[in-house]
């Protein structure tokens, strides 16, 4: 039988037990709130950005390692990208970054994608002139 960590790549398992970005940005000029129903995980990422470029981004996940391992990834992957190219990283790439996850966790990874645009979303919605 597989065993738990055969499951899960090294990079997953490293981002599990060493995520960065962990916390909040009190002055963050977008905050995304996402929850999956079903397992009853929630996600709460928040984004500082400047001259149209995420230059922060940090999250608090109160759900499974794999949705803690891909909050992890996304908020890595989104820093110093425009709005424009953050809005273009979807769940798979995400998921693609830490060396895949398996299938049965690949809706862990959707809920990255949503916080991260549930969170420019509300930036966009601040800052409609
Ligand atoms: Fe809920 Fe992973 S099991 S996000």
């Amino acid at each position: 039988m597989e065993s738990f960590h055969t499951q899960y790549s090294e990079t997953v398992m490293e981002h599990f037990k060493n995520p960065r970005n962990v916390g909040e940005i009190l002055d963050a000029d977008g905050i995304g709130n996402v929850g999956n129903p079903v397992c009853g995980d929630i996600m709460r990422l928040y984004i500082k950005v400047k001259d149209n470029r995420i230059t922060d981004a940090k999250f608090k996940t109160f759900g499974c390692g794999a949705a803690i391992a891909t909050s992890s990834m996304v908020t890595e992957i989104v820093k110093g990208k425009t709005i424009e190219e953050a809005l273009q990283v979807s769940n798979r790439a995400v998921a693609e970054a830490l060396g895949g996850l398996p299938k049965v966790k690949m809706h862990c990874s959707v809920l990255a994608e949503e916080a991260l645009k549930s969170a420019i979303d509300d930036y966009l919605k601040k800052n409609k002139k």
